[in-house]
């Protein structure tokens, strides 16, 4: 595995060869190993594969955890390596931000994806995700990327901004890694106490429930998912409990669609998201 600094070398290294790139803002788990392993089957034995990490500071909010976001470069590269990782890009903030000219001015609002979910509560969040994921592929040039449905909303609206800026890469979802429990990896789970720990799976229970209630209204499934939280995560906070169309990312009342149920739960400082599919699986995922 080669690990560069910036955009040149990465061109040294890869003509000719199909890309398969995997963003990442580090303080990497086994949910990213599983994304890093299948985006190396997607890349094949001839493929590069692409790992970046890089904790973008534009979609931080001002009272978010930045700073304090964790950073494990030493056990990064080795779970890297062990996921058949080719290059290892690690820009620095200069390196990403240093231009006047910030390229294209592509907002999450054009999506018309962030109305819902994590969008009011995190505003201009998907706005620096966006930004960074558009020089990521402009520097690294992937034929293919890889995001995981964990984060759905990110992916949802990453695959709108290719389509509107008719960015010449596949995007692929990949499926949430889970702790035994339920609980989806994340880095974010290292901030929970024993406590939290022990309780922070409610928030797959609650979804799956709403998943396999009978009810056609919305309103029926959350209310009881919202108990179910409430009950067995007594130190959780709910910060959104929904059920969106999955192509809209709009709220529905009625399960008539392809649906997404998602969840924001606050336990302490750790803010805490997850989803579940309703209907349908899409095809291009996986
Ligand atoms: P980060 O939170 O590090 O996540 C990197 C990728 O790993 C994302 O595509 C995310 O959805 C995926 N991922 C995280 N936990 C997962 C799990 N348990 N199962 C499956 N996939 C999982 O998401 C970001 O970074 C940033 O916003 C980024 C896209 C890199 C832009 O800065």
């Amino acid at each position: 595995m080669i690990v560069i600094e910036n955009a040149e070398d990465m061109c040294r290294n890869t003509i000719g060869k199909p890309r398969v790139l995997v963003p990442t803002m580090g303080a990497l788990h086994s949910g990213h190993g599983r994304l890093i392993s299948h985006a190396r089957s997607l890349a094949g034995p001839s493929g590069m594969l692409i790992v970046s990490i890089f904790v973008n500071p534009t979609q931080f909010g001002p009272d978010e955890d930045f700073e304090a976001y964790p950073r494990s470069p030493g056990e990064d590269q080795s779970l890297c390596v062990a996921a058949g990782t080719d290059i290892l890009f690690q820009p620095t903030v200069e390196e990403m931000y240093d231009e006047e000219a910030s390229g294209s001015h592509y907002t999450a609002a054009d999506s018309g994806l962030i109305t819902t979910l994590c969008g009011p509560g995190r505003p201009g969040h998907f706005d620096g995700v966006c930004t960074v994921v558009e020089k990521l592929f402009r520097m690294m040039k992937p034929d293919i990327a890889v995001f995981g449905k964990k984060d759905y909303q990110q992916l949802a609206v990453i695959s709108k901004m290719t389509r509107d800026l008719k960015l010449p890469v596949r995007i692929i979802g990949a499926e949430t890694v889970r702790e035994e429990d339920g609980l989806a990896m994340s880095s974010r789970n290292r901030y929970l106490n024993p406590q939290q720990r022990c309780q922070a799976p409610a928030i797959y229970k609650a979804l799956q429930h709403i998943k396999e209630h009978g009810a056609m209204e919305a309103s029926a499934r959350i209310m009881s998912a919202h108990e179910i939280i409430t009950k067995e995560a007594p130190l959780g906070k709910i910060s959104y409990l929904q059920i969106v169309d999955r192509q809209t990312m709009r709220e529905i009342k009625t399960i008539d669609r392809p649906a997404l149920a998602a969840a924001a739960v606050h336990f302490g400082k750790a803010r805490l998201i997850d989803n579940v599919e309703i209907g349908p699986i899409p095809q291009d995922n996986e």
